[in-house]
């Protein structure tokens, strides 16, 4: 039963138990009504508490039955607040912790509210491409007031129940025992007469209502340029403004519905679930044992080293920081606090907090003082025989049971945990540069790791906020081995007539961050040149444009040479065009005959993100990612992939796998197409009319 029906002294307690979230699906909607029934029937009761058991009181509608029968089965959740609303005998809603979306909504249908200190308040629909769908557009305005309202709503972010005490959405916010508290309350209003106050009842008082929705509408609408949610909610509250709460409600309504269906929400519910799939291991189970790691250390304080120790800093683990020689050991530390001192310049970070964090951090020379770690991350120069010293001397001093991590991004760490007798310890964990900063953590698994180092770092990337995706051993892992295909589609392009700022226009339009060479200006060209020279070697069969080799050999390495696909001013990182280097393609192209021909925008996108999909659908069919998802997250945490499209594998799903195998065949019939070997697994899905995601 996904709700529980119990009595105290002449006050019913209806509690909600749907685990984990008391999410409002179909078998709870049935039971708050049977439960409001139940307790009208029942003379010895003169009021109801309506609470919720567990982690929440609720975190709104049940995402996964939205666009199911389910979702629009009666007791719909506007029959159950209906019902709540028009109960006889008063409601009062106990919020002990988190009242999210159809949570909320559902307790602003109650005559009374009151909750828990650090309870935590939202209306977070935007974040799914929806709207508030159950009244909350009509009545969260009139509970608190139309800019507060609006804020939440748009923003989607949660608010504290005590920064709400007061705002007239809550009779009361307690710190001592809520439970004891809603009784006692329920009993005092259950003794007076009604009628009880109803919140649709209430005035959206504010001097100038229809001049701050339209100031509003104006700041969201350039915010939230490819998210139809936020207007939506702007539009459903003038709707209430203007023609009352009824028509407020249809209205909102038809909104609801209609951002249901839409692509955007499609993808925001996939990056949703998407996100914690991802800390789901097919074969290692939920309730396997963790390593504690209190204690953390950190080999090379240089780019990424630093950015790493920040991460664990500022979870509050120490950290024991090694490098070779004391002025890189210097750098490094000062390099970190300058990146503090950023934060504390923009107000983010108390300035007292800032030496709390430095002091978390030991430095040192000697790998003596890293015997006490629970977990030690390599990152020092990409070079196999340095990690194998590395690791060789690791296996010397750790303790027995500490988690041997590399954050190589492109060695075999099978290789790497060969150095090492305890293979089982030693595992990827490939953060993304600036690593305190980029949300994606591939872990990588290498054929030994054991169940339980995953396990403990998926559980520690949860701590250090970081979104883990495991990916098995290959060359470039998930991330890095699509992109190779990416980039080597727009490097062909260049060769048969587009240039680069048409490139990256296109695929900016269709909502990337940055274009494939505006990124390769901003990394380093140089990175890139140094993986292909690896590649001519590795496979020379493999078809590649030397075009950007070229452009290597004249010292365009981008941004920090001052000049690369583009050009660039001292202090301004604004990619100019060059007239030279459009040149020098158009020259490149003639030299080795090609034919250049207008390449249209929809190409482009085409061959940049068909190809991220095609690479995807090989890394699924030989297991190195165990879910479309997962690439997906990949995508759109780490490679700055539109997140309204949900990802390659998800874009390829919402064009239809049959489209997109015809347009990889054509490619690989045109130039260049040998770079096209059409994933079969593709073929198959596109035969059987699914798509990766089902
Ligand atoms: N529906 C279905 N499942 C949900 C859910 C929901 N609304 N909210 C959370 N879950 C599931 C998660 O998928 C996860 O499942 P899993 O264990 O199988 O992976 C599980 O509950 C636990 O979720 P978290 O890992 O996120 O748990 P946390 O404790 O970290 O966070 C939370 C709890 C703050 C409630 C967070 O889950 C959250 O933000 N949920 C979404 C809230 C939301 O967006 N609500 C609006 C829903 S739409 C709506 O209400 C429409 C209405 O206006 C008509
Ligand atoms: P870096 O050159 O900035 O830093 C490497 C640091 O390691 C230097 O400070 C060096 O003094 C130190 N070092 C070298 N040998 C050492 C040893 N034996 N013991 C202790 N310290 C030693 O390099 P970066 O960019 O930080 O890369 C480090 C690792 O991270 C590499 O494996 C790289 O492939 C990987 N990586 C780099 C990314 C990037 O964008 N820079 C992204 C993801 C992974």
């Amino acid at each position: 039963m996904a709700v529980d029906y119990t009595t105290h002294d002449g006050v019913a307690v209806i509690t909600l138990n749907n685990p984990p979230v008391n999410g409002l699906g179909l078998s709870t909607r049935a039971g708050i009504v049977e439960g409001l029934e139940r307790a009208q029937n029942d003379p010895a009761i003169k009021a109801i508490v309506l609470t919720g058991a567990g982690k929440a009181f609720s975190g709104g509608a049940d995402i996964t039955e939205f666009n199911t029968p389910k979702a629009t089965q009666e007791p719909t959740l506007h029959t159950v607040i209906k019902a709540v609303e028009g109960s006889a005998k008063p409601v009062v809603a106990a919020i002990h912790s988190v009242a999210m979306g159809g949570g909320l909504e559902l307790a602003l249908g109650a005559h009374y509210r009151i909750a828990a200190h650090g309870a935590q308040i939202a209306l977070p629909e935007v974040k799914l491409g929806i709207l508030p769908g159950a009244g909350g557009t009509q009545h969260l305005p009139r509970a608190i007031g139309l800019e507060a309202a609006l804020n939440m709503m748009v923003s989607g972010a949660p608010v504290m129940s005590e920064k709400l005490a007061g705002s007239g959405l809550f009779d009361d916010v307690v710190e001592g025992n809520l439970a004891e508290a809603a009784l006692a309350f329920a009993r005092k209003v259950g003794a007076q007469t009604g009628p009880h106050p109803k919140v649709r009842d209430r005035k959206i008082e504010h001097a100038n209502a229809e001049g701050f929705i339209q100031f509003t509408r104006n700041t969201v609408g350039a915010m939230a340029k490819n998210f139809p949610a936020p207007l939506k909610c702007i539009d459903a509250v003038e709707a209430g403004v203007k023609n009352g709460f009824d028509k407020g409600l249809a209205f909102e309504r038809e909104c609801f519905v209609a951002l249901v269906q839409t692509p955007e929400s499609h993808a925001l519910r996939h990056a949703f679930f998407g996100e914690r799939a991802a800390s789901k291991i097919p074969d290692v189970p939920s309730d396997t044992p963790v390593r504690e790691i209190k204690q953390v250390a950190v080999i090379g304080a240089g780019t990424m080293g630093g950015g790493i120790a920040m991460n664990f800093i500022n979870a509050g683990l120490p950290v024991t920081l090694l490098e070779t020689k004391q002025e890189a050991l210097d750098r490094g530390l000062a390099t970190i606090r300058k990146n503090y001192e950023a934060t504390v310049k923009k107000g983010k970070l108390k300035p007292e907090a800032l030496e709390q964090r430095m002091a978390l951090i030991t430095p040192t020379l000697s790998y003596d003082d890293l015997k006490h770690a629970d977990l030690i991350v390599e990152a020092v120069f990409e070079e196999l025989g340095v990690k194998e010293q590395v690791f060789k001397r690791l296996d010397e001093v750790a303790k027995p049971g500490a988690i041997l991590a590399s954050n190589t991004s492109t060695l075999d760490v099978d290789k790497i945990a060969a150095f090492t007798k305890r293979p089982q310890d030693v595992v990827g964990m490939h953060f993304f540069s600036p690593a305190n900063v980029m949300k994606l953590l591939e872990v990588v698994r290498g054929k030994e790791t054991a169940k339980d180092v995953l396990a403990t770092v998926m559980q520690l990337a949860k701590k250090i906020k970081k979104t883990a995706v495991v990916s098995g051993v290959c060359d470039g892992f998930i991330g890095n081995r699509m992109i190779e295909q990416y980039i080597r589609q727009a490097l062909f392009m260049l060769e048969e007539g587009a240039l680069p700022a048409q490139v990256d226009k296109a695929i900016e339009k269709f909502g990337f961050a940055m274009g494939p060479f505006r990124m390769s200006d901003l990394a380093g060209n140089d990175i890139g040149w140094a993986i292909r020279k690896r590649r001519y070697l590795e496979h020379p069969d493999m078809h590649y444009s030397k075009i950007a080799d070229r452009l290597c050999e004249t010292g365009r390495f981008g941004q920090k040479t001052g000049s690369g696909w583009y050009d660039y001013k001292a202090g301004d990182r604004t990619a100019y065009p060059s007239k030279l280097v459009d040149e020098m393609i158009v020259g490149y192209s003639q030299e080795t005959g090609a034919q250049r021909r207008k390449i249209s925008d929809a190409e482009i996108v085409e061959r940049l993100v068909f190809a991220l999909t095609n690479e995807g659908a090989k890394i699924l069919e030989e297991g190195i990612a165990s879910k479309a998802s997962d690439i997906d997250m990949v995508y759109l945490t780490g490679y700055g992939f539109p997140l309204y499209r949900g990802g390659p594998m998800l874009y390829a799903d919402t064009v239809g796998l049959y489209n997109v195998e015809r347009a990889i065949r054509g490619y690989a019939a045109r130039a260049n197409g040998d770079a096209w070997q059409l994933a079969p697994s593709i073929a198959a899905l596109a035969e059987k009319g699914r798509g990766f995601n089902g």
